[in-house]
């Protein structure tokens, strides 16, 4: 459970930044995966970020001002219910247990919040995020107008309440990070059970599940993310999921999978040879991989802006692959003209946290690069793939890597949280030919 003086702090904090006015904030609502079946619920990450309240059928309001107040709308306690699907706080619980100032039924939902938002200067919410909430939200703006004969007004502006949140999710408390650090952790050791337990001829669901089961046994309570399983040429398809086909002896196999634990992500990729050993052209490129890697995760230090990383692993990777034959020209003449994109085109890194694509910007209001500072948490993950190509030299062909690390920016530098997962070619071939 979320510790009770965090939230509280959270709520606290952005309550001083909204100034004055009233946040309306649902979690995620349950959704059907097929006839009476649920998909296995997930919270809203603001949601939580704000309550460390795991139930569905939730709303926060918070009421900003002189006499700042937090209240819950909850599910009512029902027995009935409650032997079916489990515990319920109820209102009174939930107020308790969790601190807010006041909590009610989620069935007063319609009748309540109109009251609250008379005469109040602004309504923060996330309009456009969820139609259903958009309709219920735009019911209660046209109650409290049709109250304006007896002197009261509705809000005079609605304003996006994610942004006011984004700011504090990017700057991870020492809580957070610490959670962070064990999810990353738990991920790490998936990573390297999945290296120890591979062989030729297995298929890569029978790899997913060696690391699933790392991620349960040590009390994750799901993946971050659909995991990535892809042995030879399948890494090269970057979002490829269907982790239904054979590895092969000779191949490499890259994993993409992160496990979410109390709400964080761990967001890691390997990839390793499928027999232990790595073969001449792919040592090539993931040493060059690696090498781009470890230069993006020297520039992820506070002070730099975003992109540095990026454009550390880009330098690298540039060179690299006029140094294969993969590109031609100079280094800068490849970085201007984009060459470099068939074999790297996607970016180096994002935010991580609740979210594995984390809330929080990329850029100013001015459009500059936004700064790291102590307490951003970002993946960087460099990659290469090369598809069969006139222009390549066939020794290349279906070979797709990518190495991604969780790194935390600290005052001096940074901490890479996912350490523990093996990454050179010399430990992961060790720990490999030891299994
Ligand atoms: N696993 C998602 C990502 O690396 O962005
Ligand atoms: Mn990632
Ligand atoms: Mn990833």
């Amino acid at each position: 459970m979320l510790n009770l003086k965090e939230s509280q702090q959270r709520r606290s904090q952005l309550l001083k930044k909204m100034g004055e006015g009233v946040a309306i904030i649902p979690t995620s609502p349950e959704l059907i995966r097929n006839r009476d079946s649920h998909y296995s619920y997930r919270f809203d990450s603001y949601f939580y970020y704000l309550t460390g309240f795991k139930e569905p059928e939730s709303v926060l309001m918070l009421i900003a001002g002189e006499h700042p107040k937090s209240i819950l709308f909850c599910r009512d306690k029902d027995m009935e219910r409650e032997i079916w699907d489990g515990f319920r706080y109820g209102p009174d619980g939930a107020k308790e247990q969790f601190g807010f100032d006041e909590a009610y039924s989620i069935n007063q939902l319609d009748e309540l919040v109109p009251n609250f938002l008379g005469n109040q200067a602004h309504l923060f919410y996330s309009l456009g995020a969820d139609s259903h909430w958009d309709a219920r939200v735009t019911g209660w703006l046209n109650k409290v107008k049709d109250l304006v004969r007896t002197g009261v007004s509705a809000p005079a502006s609605i304003q996006d309440i994610r942004q006011l949140i984004d700011m504090q999710r990017l700057v991870k408390s020492l809580y957070e990070q610490d959670l962070m650090r064990r999810s990353a952790n738990i991920a790490a050791r998936a990573h390297n059970r999945a290296m120890q337990f591979t062989r030729p001829n297995m298929h890569e669901y029978e790899v997913e599940a060696e690391f699933l089961h790392e991620f349960y046994r040590s009390g994750a309570q799901s993946p971050a993310y659909t995991s990535i399983v892809a042995g030879g040429a399948n890494a090269c398809t970057l979002h490829y999921n269907a982790n239904n086909c054979s590895l092969h002896d000779g191949d490499l196999l890259l994993i993409d999978a992160g496990c979410e634990l109390d709400g964080y992500a761990s967001d890691i990729t390997r990839t390793f040879p499928v027999n232990g050993k790595f073969s001449a052209p792919q040592v090539d490129l993931y040493e060059l991989v690696l090498t781009a890697q470890l230069a993006a995760i020297h520039a992820a230090k506070p002070g730099n802006h975003w992109n540095a990383p990026h454009e550390a692993a880009l330098d690298v990777l540039a060179q690299g692959f006029i140094d294969f034959k993969l590109c031609k020209g100079s280094k800068d003449k490849v970085l201007d003209n984009g060459d470099y994109r068939q074999f790297y085109m996607h970016r180096t890194g994002h935010w991580l946290g609740l979210d594995v694509h984390d809330a929080g910007d990329y850029k100013n209001k001015a459009g500059n690069w936004a700064t790291l500072e102590a307490g951003n948490t970002l993946t960087v993950e460099p990659g290469c793939y090369v598809r069969p190509a006139d222009n390549v030299p066939e020794y290349f062909w279906n070979i797709g890597i990518r190495i991604e690390d969780d790194v935390l920016i600290t005052n001096t530098g940074n901490e890479v949280l996912t350490k523990n997962a093996l990454k050179s070619v010399a430990d992961i071939e060790a720990l490999m030919k030891n299994a």
